[in-house]
């Protein structure tokens, strides 16, 4: 009963229409990461950090989960093991496309977090500065999403997952951000197969034992297929 173990970055909703963060014309390219994915940042300008998660929100809510993200939820139906799927994403599109359980390490847009209390609720379209918190009351609402210097989430969870991997695969991330980018040596280290799919090479593809390079709208039902056939 082989246990898969997948990580996905924001390339596996690049043809969802979702902006990656690394790549050409990418979010980090017309946004800088410390004034809007930091603690600090938010201190300094809430309005500005609220603005770039409510439209990211919006737009997140409207786009459609692709065959990569459909291929994932059917590798967990079909697939005789456990197949758990981590995202650095925020977006909600692995549910959309009928996968079960996804660990969001980054949080998500679809969730609010009280500064004050730590309450966490559904967050509105729209969140505002002083967002209150319908628990505590206080003006502490913040997007649940976990900026950078701030420590992500289940981590206790991903890594017992990781210890019990037989296949490990990472999907459309480019290696760059830790914890994340480590997995793949805790994935070795339990003695996992594993596999980049990817638009390119990332940074940490040498450790990689497989690499299948393309959009992952081909490259993952391609692959899930393979996985299932072979199972027979
Ligand atoms: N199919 C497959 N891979 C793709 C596609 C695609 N259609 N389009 C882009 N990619 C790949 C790129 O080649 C790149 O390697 O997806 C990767 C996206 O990398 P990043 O933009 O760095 O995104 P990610 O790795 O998810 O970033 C990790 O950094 O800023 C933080 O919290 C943020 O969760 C994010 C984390």
């Amino acid at each position: 009963m082989e246990k898969i173990v997948i990580l996905t970055g924001a390339g596996i909703s690049a043809e969802s229409g979702l902006g990656t963060f690394r790549d050409e014309g990418g979010l980090w390219s017309q946004h800088r990461i410390e004034d809007v994915a930091t603690p600090e940042g938010f201190a300094r300008d809430p309005a500005l950090v609220h603005g770039f998660y409510n439209a990211r929100r919006v737009q997140a809510a409207q786009a459609a989960p692709n065959p990569a993200h459909e291929a994932l939820a059917r590798l967990q139906r079909d697939h005789s093991g456990e197949v758990v799927i981590v995202t650095q994403n925020v977006d909600g599109l692995h549910e959309a496309g009928g996968a079960q359980g996804v660990i969001h390490m980054h949080g998500e847009l679809a969730g609010a977090l009280c500064a004050f209390c730590g309450h966490r609720w559904r967050a509105p379209d729209e969140m505002s500065v002083n967002e209150p918190c319908p628990v505590c009351h206080g003006p502490g609402g913040r997007p649940d999403v976990v900026w950078f210097g701030e420590i992500p989430y289940h981590m206790e969870t991903i890594l017992e997952h990781l210890a019990q991997a037989d296949l490990f695969a990472a999907i459309g991330t480019s290696g760059n951000v830790y914890p994340a980018a480590g997995f793949v040596e805790e994935a070795r280290a339990a003695g996992a197969h594993t596999v980049e799919l990817n638009l390119e090479p990332s940074a940490v593809v040498s450790r990689f034992g497989e690499t299948r390079f393309g959009p992952a709208s081909q490259t993952v039902p391609a692959w899930v297929g393979e996985l299932l056939g072979r199972a027979g």
